[in-house]
């Protein structure tokens, strides 16, 4: 389509484009021509298999025609119209997430992505209130803007401090394998496991006084801090004291929303209904770039009379639009999120199986399609096998030999990220492990004797 031969891909993107997350001289693209299924191919014809869904995000996996269609279809009628007009697919998709979001979530915000989805949920829960703090988790990600960084938890934040949104205060997640209230007691119960981490929100609630705080802002099951999955009782809980502080709870399901974790939104696995709902990725499962924040019908109608300052140029760009809906009709008719739900015990068993063959794995978790592997240098200390916000030898090591082998999969610090198209197959699931428990000795031999 494109006067530029594939072998020049590579060296005319280096010399004129800038890439994020990277020392620029240390960039190393992978040259991609094509992807079908879960699987992607480079420059040479070398197959890659995508355990990541490239960015935690091609929910439907590559090349499903229906959604290339329908980006086609309404690129024609009309690939473009102002932010206040209706367009067809900005009155059917609002239709369509009001029927697969929780609760009586039914109006809905679009945005260009998971970052200013976050920060228009932040905007719309301060106007309703009228209160300013949001308190959001440490290790939590959400989005690079100046504001969805004074979210972010996680260090990619620290970098641009202090001058990010004020008002943002941070507290602790119930991560279970390195709970620090518990080292001394990990075979405490769940419940109070839960109750111990419900008391320390409770307590920060106290201490930033709760007639200052909007919103309780948290990823449902967090992503790339860690999958972790909140256990039982913990969202209800987060739940019950925003209704008894008056404060709104704002869930971010831009990467566990649209089956990720074998249910339309993690939030359905706990019955919780959150106030405002972000999402992005598997929304159209990235084949066209849109976000979106879905709000309950009180908080559009604080709206009714007063401005609501905020907007996008692309917002509720239709072409976006097409993609969301076409892609949301792939996920019903080929019951992806039903697949998912059924793949979760199938990977939790290969976890299983590598954690018990591998020295060097300390834990492994997943929801539906959405696993870890955390690699340690001791299973009884729990020593990682890469600092805190940092790689190893080893870690660069082992993402190497995946590559080399044929598996895109993300790797943050001392964890593997299990994070594959809802499509995929146990034998393609089967085909990624191989790959890792061909590649774990690596890490296996810096496991202290
Ligand atoms: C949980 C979560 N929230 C927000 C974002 C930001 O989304 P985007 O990169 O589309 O701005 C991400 C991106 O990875 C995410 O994982």
């Amino acid at each position: 389509m494109f006067d530029l031969p594939d072998a020049d891909i590579l060296p005319v993107a280096l010399e004129h484009n800038f890439w994020t997350w990277s020392a620029q001289a240390k960039v190393v693209p992978i040259p991609v021509t094509r992807a079908k299924g879960v699987y992607f191919w480079d420059v040479d014809g070398k197959r890659y298999l995508d355990f990541n869904s490239m960015t935690m995000c091609v929910n439907i996996g590559h090349g499903d025609e229906r959604v290339i269609n329908a980006i086609i279809e309404q690129a024609k009628a009309l690939p473009y119209a102002a932010p206040e007009m209706a367009t067809k697919p900005r009155a059917l998709l609002g239709q369509l997430l009001s029927e697969i979001t929780p609760g009586n979530l039914d109006h809905f915000m679009f945005t260009l992505g998971g970052a200013d989805a976050n920060e228009n949920a932040v905007k719309l829960a301060r106007g309703y209130t009228g209160k300013h703090k949001i308190l959001s988790r440490y290790r939590s990600y959400h989005g690079a803007s100046a504001g969805a960084m004074a979210l972010t938890g996680d260090p990619r934040r620290n970098p641009w401090e202090p001058n990010l949104m004020p008002g943002v205060v941070h507290f602790l997640d119930p991560y279970r394998y390195r709970s620090t209230f518990h080292r001394t007691n990990p075979d405490i119960s769940e419940a109070e496991f839960t109750q111990d981490y419900l008391n320390h929100l409770e307590e920060i609630i106290h201490y930033e006084d709760p007639s200052t705080i909007s919103a309780i802002l948290v990823e449902s099951v967090t992503g790339t801090n860690g999958i972790i999955i909140p256990p039982l009782g913990y969202l209800q809980g987060v739940r019950a004291l925003c209704d008894k502080y008056h404060i709104l709870l704002i869930a971010d399901e831009v990467m566990s929303g649209f089956g990720r974790t074998g249910k339309w939104f993690a939030v359905d696995h706990w019955d919780v209904v959150p106030d405002l709902m972000t999402m992005a990725k598997g929304l159209t499962s990235a084949y066209a770039p849109l976000g979106a924040v879905a709000m309950k019908p009180e908080i559009a109608a604080a709206y009714n009379d007063v401005v609501y300052q905020g907007g996008l140029t692309y917002t509720a760009h239709p072409i976006s639009l097409a993609a969301a809906i076409a892609n949301i009709k792939v996920l019903r008719e080929d019951h992806l999120i039903e697949h998912a739900d059924a793949m979760g015990p199938l990977l939790h068993r290969m976890l299983a199986d590598l954690g018990e063959q591998h020295p060097s794995v300390g834990e492994v978790r997943n929801i539906g399609l959405f696993g870890i592997i955390e690699l340690v240098r001791d299973r009884k200390t729990k020593e990682p096998m890469s600092p805190w916000n940092a790689s190893s030898p080893e870690m660069a090591a082992l993402r190497k030999a995946l590559l080399e082998n044929g598996l895109f999969i993300y790797s943050h610090w001392h964890t593997l990220l299990i994070i594959p198209p809802l499509i995929i197959t146990e034998a393609q699931l089967a085909e990624g492990f191989s790959i890792i428990d061909k590649a774990l000795a690596i890490t296996d031999k810096s496991v202290r004797k």
